[in-house]
């Protein structure tokens, strides 16, 4: 039996040369059996065009490189199999709201680099003296578990393209900056309080940029429950306005 022909229409612009214009391309595949977005990315560049840039790394979910915009929704490459769409005709587009490298590829790195040094987006023990010989000091399993949620982010940037909020505002931190905050808040390890963040979340930039618009949540390809992140925070700053924590 042989496969659907898929069209691709992908958009095309290199901005290392000033007389790129940007443009969609068009381009024809047989589809195979298993195929994802990234493998077939993969052939169209083997096969038809070695100019097409996209990113990947891991091929399998975890670094977050290949997100882009998939028939409209900011999602990742290799988790997307092109039998998941009814219609043969499959569009691609970079994540809008970073840098763009060329064609679908974006500096997400870039994005998330300065976030996490405005955000101290590193575990700042809580005083206590630790030596590398020193016994791992145990956590209750709950707020393991609370923590190793928050930490599943891979930092691919789909909720911030997904974020009305993130595009009209380029200080927001979006979602994956306030998932990043929570997860340093719940960590029992983590000296930090509210003052070391009220900063950021207690303005425009935080929480009370965030207007509830979910698309962080139906865009994350982790499944994070993002919206229980962003309550949780919104919940410290309600229930008390000078300490979030
Ligand atoms: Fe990607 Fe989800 Fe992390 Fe946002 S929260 S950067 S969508 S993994
Ligand atoms: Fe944006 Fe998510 Fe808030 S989409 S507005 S960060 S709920
Ligand atoms: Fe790593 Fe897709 S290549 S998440």
């Amino acid at each position: 039996m042989t496969g659907r022909t898929l069209t691709f229409n992908i958009f095309r612009c290199d901005p290392q040369h000033a007389n790129s214009s940007a443009r969609m391309q068009t381009f024809e595949l047989t589809e195979t059996a298993g195929m994802t977005v990234f493998i077939a990315l993969q052939q169209l560049r083997q096969e038809q065009d070695r100019s097409l840039q996209f990113d990947f790394v891991c091929r399998a979910g975890i670094c977050g490189s290949c997100a882009m915009v998939i028939n409209g929704m900011p999602t990742l490459a290799c988790k997307t199999l092109t039998s998941q769409f009814d219609s043969s005709t499959i569009t691609l587009m970079p994540l809008p709201g970073f840098e763009l490298i060329g064609d679908l590829s974006v500096n997400t790195g870039k994005f998330m680099r300065s976030l996490s040094e405005r955000l101290q987006g590193w575990l700042v023990p809580n005083g206590e003296e630790r030596s590398f010989d020193a016994v791992e000091a145990t956590m209750e399993p709950n707020a393991a578990e609370m923590v190793y949620e928050a930490e599943r982010c891979v930092e691919c940037g789909c909720c911030v393209s997904a974020c009305a909020a993130a595009q009209m505002r380029d200080s927001f931190i979006g979602a994956v900056g306030m998932n990043k905050i929570a997860r340093f808040a719940l960590d029992v390890r983590d000296k930090r309080g509210p003052d070391d963040f009220y900063h950021v979340l207690g303005t425009a930039d935080g929480v009370f940029g965030c207007m509830t618009l979910l698309g962080c949540v139906d865009s994350c390809p982790k499944g994070l429950n993002l919206q229980m992140q962003i309550s949780y925070l919104r919940r410290k700053l309600a229930l008390n306005p000078d300490r979030i924590i």
